[in-house]
């Protein structure tokens, strides 16, 4: 029997396969959707303190290769999530959700936080640190100091499991940067990675872009991201405390992609554009294609393969 069960932060999972928060995970309606589909559990949308429209559409387009975004975090506010979690909590007891919240700066992330404290959320908590959509915000991920402030501010306040959502790193060195920052924190996980910020699709026929905000800058996903993600997975690996799990995210379009994410490290795997493209029923496709490559090389569960990849 092949299983593709997973655990994080000592929470289990039936799957290893979940939505990524980004562009499937706005409202109660998309979250009703992943949560009866294969997926092991749900993320909500990246929440703010209040309720956000985001950026003007188009501001998503899929690409022969991928897809770009520029969503800039529409939200309904943390509140709307907390109570659509907390009703799910109560409708299957013993499941987990996780929580994605993005502050504007640090004292809005100790708010939303204190929100969360507040209420009756028993799940994991993900702070988004890398979105690239929204003008005039640098991703926070790629200001060091920035990240080691907040995390110090976090952890004085908040001890429940907690994972941070990081940009895509192409530097070794900054890899062994943000890692010895990151090491110092009780992380429950690193979700690697969020689009790669600021690309530019064209349209050649009508010379235009392809989004309308930002001048068509977006955040880049689907097939383009996965040598980068599987780069920032496999870099984190080596890097990280052992205490500290990691959330493969990017790129992900088959079952192979998914034990790729794995073998490279990767304790569950999410995904977006995919999801966005074929709807949830795509989880089940994922899980049948990843148990079925698992079954050709012999492997009843991830654990006998994770992290293990190869070296020349
Ligand atoms: C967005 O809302 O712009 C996408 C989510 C993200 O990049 O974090």
């Amino acid at each position: 029997m092949i299983s593709t069960r997973t655990h994080i932060a000592g929470f289990n999972f039936d799957n290893c396969i979940m939505n990524a928060a980004g562009v499937y995970d706005y409202s109660a309606e998309e979250l009703d959707a992943v949560q009866q589909s294969a997926a092991a559990t749900f993320v909500t949308k990246s929440a703010t303190l209040v309720p956000r429209e985001g950026n003007p559409e188009p501001r998503y387009c899929n690409t022969p290769y991928g897809s770009i975004n520029s969503m800039g975090l529409p939200n309904f506010g943390l509140a709307y999530y907390l109570d659509y979690v907390s009703a799910a909590q109560r409708q299957v007891p013993g499941k987990t959700y996780f929580v994605s919240l993005t502050g504007f700066n640090v004292e809005e992330d100790i708010a939303l936080l204190r929100q969360v404290q507040a209420s009756d959320f028993e799940g994991i908590v993900e702070l988004n640190l890398s979105c690239p959509n929204v003008p005039g915000k640098p991703q926070t991920g790629y200001d060091f100091e920035a990240v080691t402030r907040i995390l110090e501010a976090v952890f004085d306040l908040y001890r429940a499991p907690l994972g941070i959502k990081l940009p895509p790193y192409f530097d070794l060195v900054h890899f062994d940067q943000i890692a010895a920052i990151l090491n110092r924190f009780p992380l429950a996980y690193v979700n690697s990675v969020n689009s790669i910020g600021n690309g530019l699709c064209v349209d050649a026929a009508a010379e235009s872009v392809l989004i309308k905000p930002k001048q068509g800058f977006g955040g880049i996903g689907g097939a383009y991201l996965k040598p980068t993600a599987l780069a920032n997975v496999f870099a984190f690996r080596q890097r990280l405390n052992s205490s500290i799990q990691i959330i493969g995210t990017g790129g992900v379009q088959n079952g192979t992609d998914v034990f790729e994410h794995i073998l490279c490290g990767a304790d569950m795997v999410q995904v977006g554009t995919v999801l966005h493209q074929e709807g949830v029923a795509v989880f089940e496709r994922l899980t049948r294609e990843l148990k079925a490559v698992m079954a050709q090389k012999g492997y009843g569960g991830i654990d006998e393969f994770k992290g293990r990849l190869k070296t020349l």
